[in-house]
């Protein structure tokens, strides 16, 4: 899969040059690149924002330099992303979805957010990490990517996926490694019995347990 990310601050996302995110690049499964949408600005002072035109707080995100990125990398196959508090709340099965796509171009706003011009033109699928204010996409954009980047082959194991918090509509059960006493805190017996039935049968337990603590709308869903 191949990731454009459109933003004003490039050096934000030194994260997707770490750990599983830089192995899945280096291995050839993801290739993400990071545009500076200032490139593109026409102002001799590569300014990239405006005051909104009826007042208010803040700056805007100008609709030219955007397009004008957008332009540089859409193809037929594109599908952009703009994280936004007024988009569909992101999820799994969203994740699951997006990580189908060939191409996906990430469109970071910033300040009070982007000219209404780019959703109108555009129309890219706007998602919301939550129901709280950032102070610009590239959280989103960061957290997005990783959760989808998950379910592309070769990313990380299968296994891994069916086990993890969320696969089958239940939070994971609680996990140890060594050592098997720390001051006092052991690690439940059955773990250390090499008995993988029954090992499975705690997890599966454990794991009901704590969905029903934590979070019983889980259940109600299944
Ligand atoms: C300060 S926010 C703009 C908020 C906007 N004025 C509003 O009230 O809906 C600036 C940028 O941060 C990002 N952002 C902030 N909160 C977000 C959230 N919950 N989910 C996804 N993106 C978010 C978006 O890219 C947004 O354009």
């Amino acid at each position: 899969m191949k990731i454009d990310i459109l933003t004003l601050f490039p050096e934000s996302f030194s994260y997707i040059n770490s750990s599983i995110l830089k192995r899945a690049q280096e291995n050839g499964i993801l290739e993400i690149n990071v545009i500076d949408i200032r490139e593109f600005s026409k102002d001799k002072h590569k300014k990239c924002d405006d005051y909104p035109f009826g007042g208010g707080a803040g700056m805007l995100m100008q609709v030219q330099p955007i397009f004008d990125a957008i332009k540089s990398v859409q193809d037929e196959n594109s599908k952009i992303i703009m994280p936004s508090p007024v988009g569909e709340k992101f999820s799994v099965e969203l994740a699951k979805q997006l990580s189908q796509e060939q191409h996906l171009i990430f469109i970071c706003g910033h300040y009070e957010g982007i000219d209404q011009r780019v959703v109108d033109i555009f129309k890219p699928k706007e998602i919301s990490v939550g129901d709280y204010v950032l102070t610009g996409g590239e959280l989103p954009t960061m957290v997005i990517i990783d959760s989808l980047s998950r379910f592309i082959d070769g990313v990380i194991t299968d296994e891994s996926l069916t086990e993890e918090s969320f696969s089958s509509g239940m939070l994971e059960y609680p996990q140890y490694t060594r050592p098997a006493d720390f001051m006092g805190y052991k690690v439940p017996e059955v773990l250390l019995s090499g008995n993988h039935q029954e090992v499975e049968k705690w997890r599966k337990a454990k794991s009901l347990e704590r969905t029903k603590q934590l979070r019983p709308d889980l259940l109600d869903k299944k």
